[in-house]
């Protein structure tokens, strides 16, 4: 199954009923691979291990454990939403792993953005190797790799394999079941298999998280501040249509202070940067044309709700020159 590859011919999956089809061959094909066994899932929220999750549960049900880590890096309500989808409405096997004073303390003091990256990634893989070792029996390790992972790692531009940083004690064989789909019909089976809308249609997260939205070396009331202004513009974008319109937008808190007022005193307080772009491949982007009428409700909200903000920003560089995310 590892080695499987998207068949030259193979339809791109744009409706129900074709993924209805996918859906049925692949839980066959999952209980043949898996038979009796056990098998572990990393379940960050995202779509693809989503659906690998939806996938597990109705082929093979209690013999996946899914762990789900909280690193402290995620959107407000993520953690909580995997919860209620997966334990509560799928009944899944979920271990909820708080790992966000690890992952604070660990990067506490680090600016460098690679730097910040790998610490995340590192911790990443510590805490989930300790989880599976924790656990008996479990023999296979299930990924949500799509097969633009396959495609980028052979042409060397990304190495996908999360089981490649696995320590080698850890000897699992891997269960791909989402490995020949491109992302639209990863999207598309994830619909027919019932996950809500707010989890299959959701814009692209940086692993690193809010990590990287956080310039500079993070700090928890920084953090707080990306995260609640974070959520307020998503709202907005719900609210106002932009939601499934725009590719991927997002805040960034920088590291520094700007003088300000508020409740008549002077405040010396972050800035909050509103980023909003549209692309095909984010290899470029165009910065979205977001009606000012809205930017200035966002930024009434984001500076009368968010603690340590008195002042909002909207980036208008394209990519190039800048980069989407600011590191
Ligand atoms: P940039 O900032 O390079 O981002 O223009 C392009 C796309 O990649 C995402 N991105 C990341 N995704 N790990 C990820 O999984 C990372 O370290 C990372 N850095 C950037 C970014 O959100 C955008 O969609």
């Amino acid at each position: 199954m590892a080695e499987l590859r998207r068949p030259e011919n193979m339809q791109r999956i744009t409706t129900p009923e074709q993924a209805e089809a996918f859906i049925d061959e692949q839980i066959a094909a999952l209980r043949e691979q898996i038979g009796d066994r056990k098998v572990l899932l990393a379940l960050s929220g995202g779509v693809d291990s989503s659906v690998v999750a939806a996938l597990l549960i109705k082929a093979v049900g209690q013999q996946l454990t899914c762990v789900h880590v909280n690193h402290g890096l995620l959107r407000k309500g993520e953690p909580e939403q995997v919860i209620e989808v997966f334990r509560n409405q799928m009944n899944a096997n979920l271990i909820y792993v708080d790992a966000v004073d690890r992952f604070l303390d660990k990067l506490a003091g680090v600016s460098d953005p690679e730097t910040k990256r790998k610490i995340i990634g590192n911790e990443f893989i510590e805490v989930f190797a300790e989880e599976a070792r924790k656990l008996d029996g479990i023999s296979l390790l299930a990924q949500g790799t799509i097969w633009p992972d396959i495609l980028e790692s052979e042409a060397g531009i990304k190495a996908h394999h999360n089981a490649g940083g696995l320590p080698a004690d850890l000897n699992f064989e891997l269960v791909e079941p989402v490995r020949i789909l491109f992302k639209d019909e990863v999207r598309v089976v994830g619909k027919e298999l019932g996950l809500p809308d707010g989890m299959v249609f959701r814009q692209p997260f940086p692993g690193p998280g809010l990590g990287v939205r956080c310039v500079g070396a993070i700090t928890r009331d920084r953090l707080e501040a990306v995260r609640e202004s974070d959520a307020i513009l998503r709202e907005e974008f719900a609210k106002n249509g932009l939601e499934g319109k725009v590719w991927q937008y997002f805040t960034i808190v920088p590291d520094f202070r700007t003088t300000g007022i508020h409740d008549g005193q002077r405040s010396y307080d972050w800035p909050v940067v509103i980023r909003a772009v549209n692309t095909r491949d984010a290899m470029s982007a165009t910065v979205e044309d977001v009606p000012f009428t809205l930017l200035q409700h966002i930024t009434d909200r984001i500076t009368h709700e968010v603690k340590g903000v008195n002042r909002v920003l909207f980036d208008l560089t394209p990519k190039p020159t800048g980069t989407i995310e600011w590191e």
